[in-house]
């Protein structure tokens, strides 16, 4: 058997004794469906790279520069289909008891692959938020007619009603995830450069408290020295073969 093979029989059966699972994914897993990651060449954008354009000081600097950097990812992602590694994970979740899927992505391909039970960490791109009355906008146009989009209740500027660098995550949000980190057995961290906190320490709650992590990563992350198994694959080559459907499962 090839340590390739190995790592994934280790995984597998990781999988197949779990009740409960979590899941953590990053922009690696919509790489094959062409959508730009953000740390690889091709994620940069006009020279800028997202910790100059997804903050507060920049929007507010230079709000129509910031909305062009947006109108230009809500492109990208507009015609992107969910891959095998989307659907993988949606037909997991039908065959777990529990299954909990936090992404960082904003593009919305787990749900159009079918998983349900998703929590969106740094929200969503088709969604506009006014800076001053709050409303939420849900907006698939592309390109955008007027940048930046105006509120449609108050004329107030609109903005993506995504999180940026320097803004919190609600702490409902994170004692969800913490929660489900507790409460399950296996972690899977898929497809995430492992820099950009809180997601970044999710793998090492995973760990303090004993569970098994497996990560899928092209690259070499900072924290996998610390899981338990770490397959250095294509998301969407390797997670159909995890998953295939398995009748030994145990459903409880
Ligand atoms: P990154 O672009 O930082 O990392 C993507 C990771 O996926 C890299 O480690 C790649 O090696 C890996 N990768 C690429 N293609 C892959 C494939 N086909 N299969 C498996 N792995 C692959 O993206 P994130 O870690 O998601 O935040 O970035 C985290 C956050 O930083 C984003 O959510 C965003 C960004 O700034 C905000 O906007 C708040
Ligand atoms: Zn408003």
């Amino acid at each position: 058997m090839s340590e390739l093979e190995d790592k994934i029989a280790q995984a597998r059966q990781e999988i197949e004794k779990a009740s409960n699972i979590v899941v953590l994914t990053g922009a690696g897993i919509s790489a094959e469906s062409g959508v730009p990651t953000f740390r690889g060449q091709e994620g940069l954008w006009q020279n800028f790279r997202p910790e100059e354009l997804a903050t507060p000081d920049a929007f507010w600097n230079d709000p129509k520069l910031v909305w062009e950097w947006y109108d230009w990812r809500r492109n990208a992602v507009k015609d992107a289909k969910p891959n095998p590694g989307h659907y993988a994970l949606a037909e997991l979740e039908s065959s777990v008891p529990h299954l909990t899927l936090v992404t960082q992505n904003i593009d919305g391909l787990h749900q159009m692959a079918g998983s349900t039970n998703i929590t969106e960490m740094h929200g969503n791109i088709w969604q506009i938020r006014c800076t001053k009355c709050g409303e939420i906008e849900q907006n698939f146009q592309v390109p955008l007619p007027e940048l930046p989009p105006k509120c449609k209740k108050c004329g107030e500027l609109g903005r993506p009603n995504v999180v940026w660098f320097g803004e919190m995550i609600g702490m409902d949000l994170i004692d969800k995830i913490l929660r489900a980190i507790e409460e399950c057995q296996v972690m899977l961290i898929i497809g995430t450069s492992g820099i950009v906190e809180p997601a970044a320490s999710m793998g090492l709650v995973a760990k303090q408290t004993n569970k098994t992590v497996i990560e899928i990563n092209l690259d070499e992350t900072p924290s996998a020295g610390l899981y338990d198994i770490v397959i250095r694959e294509k998301s969407g080559e390797v997670l159909p073969v995890l998953f295939t459907s398995n009748p030994n499962r145990v459903l409880s």
